[in-house]
């Protein structure tokens, strides 16, 4: 007997599921479960049946049936490390690191962050959904179909909970799902310059509990999105002990951690990560090989972010083939932010990772998708194709998955499907 779905996607050169039961680590990383002549059912928003095109379609019939011959379906691309809602840019910046100046000296100037924290904290909810809307719209044409979004632009509590607010509207407002991360450690705002202490102490008793009961009244927590805490361990910025209290403070609130390590210097974050059992440890230039050992032994994912050093027009990045040839499970992100990676770009992120931190192709996949999820925490419903997951997946124009980080500077990604829809 023939069951009905919504949607029959056909004949797909290739089907990647990227299925696993855990974050991928070692050998599993070059395993993308490709299905050669694929097609996948979906109904009510969610894969109904994925497999070869002739043992699908013998039993599943659908309204809408779109023959994928000479594409490529993968799973929606999860982005697990962004600053996309911001105001203003950082143009000036980008022309003064051309001419020599680094991102640490720009920082320690009063610019880069706090330059944008100006912008932002002068920008209404409205205006901040306005500026951020095409840079998700870019990243949806891009195949991103979740991302989390941190906050850390506002570094007062009523900037960083407008900035909240902002992000639960552009989550409804727009297809890609939103994961919100609540990061009011992410430099030491001017009006506490030398008392990192007492800023330390005021995220601490006020505004995490008053970021935790913003989460309980908004709209993520009936959707079962968690709210993360996140903190920029680095000199200028945390120190180790100062990131551990804002990251237990955020655990004692309900808020899983993440945590900003080892971007510039390594300051003993991945053994933070690691204790605490938070979701990611993110950046990871300068991991030492006992923290990568650390880092292998336990579930964080490490999430690498290669567009950063791209854009800072640096030739080193984070150690990505050591870390998983050590077993750590890895992740990639664009880090999307107007300071260190104005980059919407997954695809783009992929071919950085292949070329400067020789991740195959089929590595780079499974970075971006499963293991991206399980950095956010949402592997139980994202990244991967399988019976009973939402249904984002993409519409890819190659014969051969490798030829979306073979390729940059375009976009190969011809339909987005979220939640069973097509978007275009
Ligand atoms: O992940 N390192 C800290 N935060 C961002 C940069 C944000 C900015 O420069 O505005 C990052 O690189
Ligand atoms: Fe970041």
């Amino acid at each position: 007997m023939m069951v009905e779905a919504d949607l029959l996607i056909h004949s797909a050169a290739q089907v990647m599921t990227c299925a696993a039961d855990g974050p991928k680590r070692g050998a599993a990383m070059q395993d993308v479960g490709l299905i050669s002549d694929g097609a996948v059912a979906v109904k009510d928003g969610r894969i109904l049946a994925i497999g070869p095109t002739e043992s699908i379609r013998e039993r599943y019939s659908a309204g809408q049936t779109i023959n994928a011959s000479g594409k490529v379906i993968c799973p929606g691309f999860v982005d697990p490390h962004t600053h996309v809602v911001y105001a203003g840019d950082r143009i000036n910046e980008f022309e003064q690191r051309i001419r020599g100046a680094t991102y640490m000296e720009i920082m320690a100037a009063g610019g880069g962050i706090v330059s944008t924290m100006r912008a932002t904290r002068e920008a209404s909810v409205e205006e901040l959904v306005e500026a951020t809307l095409p840079r998700l719209e870019q990243m949806l044409r891009l195949g991103t179909t979740t991302a989390e979004v941190k906050t850390g632009y506002g570094l007062d509590l009523d900037s960083e909970l407008k900035m909240l607010d902002a992000i639960a509207a552009l989550d409804l407002a727009q297809p890609i799902d939103l994961v919100p991360t609540f990061m009011p450690a992410h430099a030491i705002p001017p009006e506490f310059n030398g008392r990192s202490a007492a800023y330390v102490a005021w995220v601490v008793d006020e505004m995490i509990p008053a970021a935790a009961e913003w989460y309980r009244n908004s709209h993520f927590v009936e959707l079962e999105r968690p709210f993360f805490c996140d903190v920029f361990c680095e000199q200028n910025a945390f120190d180790l002990e100062q990131s551990r209290q804002v990251l237990e403070a955020g655990i004692a609130h309900g808020l899983p951690a993440k945590i900003h390590a080892d971007e510039f210097t390594s300051l003993g974050g991945v053994g933070l990560a690691v204790e605490l059992g938070a979701a990611s440890v993110d950046h990871l230039d300068a991991t030492t090989p006992e923290d990568a050992a650390r880092l292998a032994a336990s579930d964080v994912v490490g999430i690498v972010l290669p567009a950063v050093n791209f854009n800072l027009g640096s030739h080193e990045f984070a150690d990505a083939r050591g870390l998983i040839d050590a077993g750590a499970a890895i992740a990639l992100s664009t880090d999307i932010n107007p300071g260190s990676a104005p980059c919407p770009s997954q695809p783009l992120v992929m071919a950085l990772a292949t070329r400067y931190q020789r991740l195959l192709p089929a590595e780079a996949m499974n970075a971006v998708t499963i293991n991206a999820a399980f950095g956010v925490g949402l592997a139980d419903r994202i990244g991967s194709l399988a019976p009973g997951k939402q249904a984002d997946l993409l519409l890819v124009n190659a014969t051969d998955y490798r030829q979306l980080a073979y390729q940059f500077g375009g976009n190969l990604v011809e339909a987005v499907v979220k939640n069973g829809r097509l978007c275009f």
